[in-house]
């Protein structure tokens, strides 16, 4: 057992201010969503380049609205990864629509976009790219496919705020980009979303769906003209995701130095000595949201990723997962999807693993946490 604290994989980083200002927003007698939850959207709008932005109370309700408001519904296809959190399709569903499948690429781990035009069909309304661990895709090509069928874009940009694409930010462009704010992100509201949109319609269907459809006007006017839910961040969780922004950029260069600490930690013969896979050596691009390696299955026919976590655990160093692919889950298997549709999503979904990553992290907790894996590889 080692003798230094236990080095989690992840670890949110709230600081004091922000808990003072919780604390302020728990005094204040409104606690639900308000003056806070405004500031963090005109923040977050200044952020995505003046395009309007709504938050709400959690990443998954964000990417279901983004849908509602690209009017998919039953009927429709939409194409996205197998390798993602399962909300990615789960939402899917939700709607009403279809979910459809693309194999992912082995070296950037997300959706291959030659399959994914090949999956496109006369019912495919839209797509949902995922940029897994804060790496976005070929932005260009990605639009390029959509105009080209006239399809709708719903990104999954959970994990990227703070990434870009040549230069341009994740947000700043694009169709709907939603983002989320759950607890291992990297800015927090300990629970929370928020969508990046295009029009004043956009936005008035935004605010309907996340509370009930209403419609309000002059003192006591109420109407609702569509089936909304409660979807709306508080305040409470406002404040937090204002203390977390107020860092963003210290926290994505921070992320990289990590990521560019680790490759050198690695070192260049890593790969080809222990037979893992480094994620792409991208430092301008990815905002380092996950440092994920893809095992070697092993020869003594263990399961190779459970081994691992065991042993690194052991070592004191705390391991993730993200993630199982979505199709062999039993809730997808049910609706005809089986082992073998997406062999590069199944061996990576087998073998992947997320190393510790997080804001507060040192580099001496790089060299501890690579030391961990070198030490386990070679036993297996
Ligand atoms: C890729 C991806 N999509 C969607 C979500 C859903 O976000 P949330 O947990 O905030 O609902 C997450 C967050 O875990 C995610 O990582």
């Amino acid at each position: 057992m080692s003798q230094l604290p236990f080095l989690p994989f992840s670890k949110p980083v709230i600081d004091e201010a922000t808990i003072s200002a919780v604390g302020d927003v728990l005094r204040s007698g409104w606690i639900t969503s308000g003056p806070r939850v405004q500031a963090f959207e005109a923040q977050l709008s200044e952020f995505f380049g003046g395009r309007p932005v709504r938050t709400f109370n959690s990443g998954t309700c964000t990417m279901e609205i983004a849908l509602r408001i690209a009017g998919i519904g039953a009927g429709d296809e939409v194409i996205t990864t197998p390798i993602s959190w399962v909300a990615t399709a789960n939402v899917i569903l939700e709607v009403g629509a279809t979910p459809v499948f693309a194999d992912i690429d082995p070296i950037t781990r997300n959706i291959d976009l030659d399959r994914l035009e090949a999956a496109i069909t006369p019912r495919t309304r839209a797509i949902i790219p995922v940029y897994l661990a804060g790496l976005p895709l070929d932005m260009q090509r990605l639009y390029g496919i959509a105009r080209k069928h006239g399809l709708r874009v719903v990104e999954d940009a959970a994990q990227a705020l703070g990434s870009s694409w040549n230069g341009q930010r994740i947000g700043a462009t694009g169709d709907l980009v939603s983002f989320s704010f759950q607890a291992n992100k990297n800015v927090t509201c300990s629970e929370g979303g928020c969508l990046v949109l295009s029009n004043a319609d956009e936005v008035r269907l935004a605010e309907k769906y996340r509370l009930q459809g209403v419609t309000r006007s002059g003192f006591d006017g109420l109407d609702v003209d569509v089936l909304g839910g409660k979807f709306n961040m508080t305040d409470v969780a406002a404040a937090i995701g204002l203390g977390q922004f107020a860092h963003i950029e210290a926290i994505t260069a921070h992320r990289r130095e990590l990521a560019k600490h680790y490759f050198a930690s690695f070192g260049s013969d890593f790969e080809a000595k222990y037979g893992a896979q480094l994620p792409p050596a991208d430092f301008t691009n990815s905002n380092w949201h996950l440092f994920q390696l893809v095992l070697p299955e092993r020869k003594d026919g263990k399961p190779a990723r459970a081994t691992f976590m065991e042993q690194m655990q052991e070592l004191g160093v705390g391991i993730g997962y993200h993630y199982p692919p979505i199709h062999l889950l039993s809730l997808y298997r049910e609706r005809g999807f089986k082992q073998g549709m997406f062999p590069v999503a199944e061996r990576v979904g087998r073998l992947i693993v997320s190393l510790p990553m997080f804001s507060t992290m040192r580099k001496s907790d790089v060299e501890r946490s690579v030391a961990a894996v070198k030490a386990v590889l070679q036993g297996a």
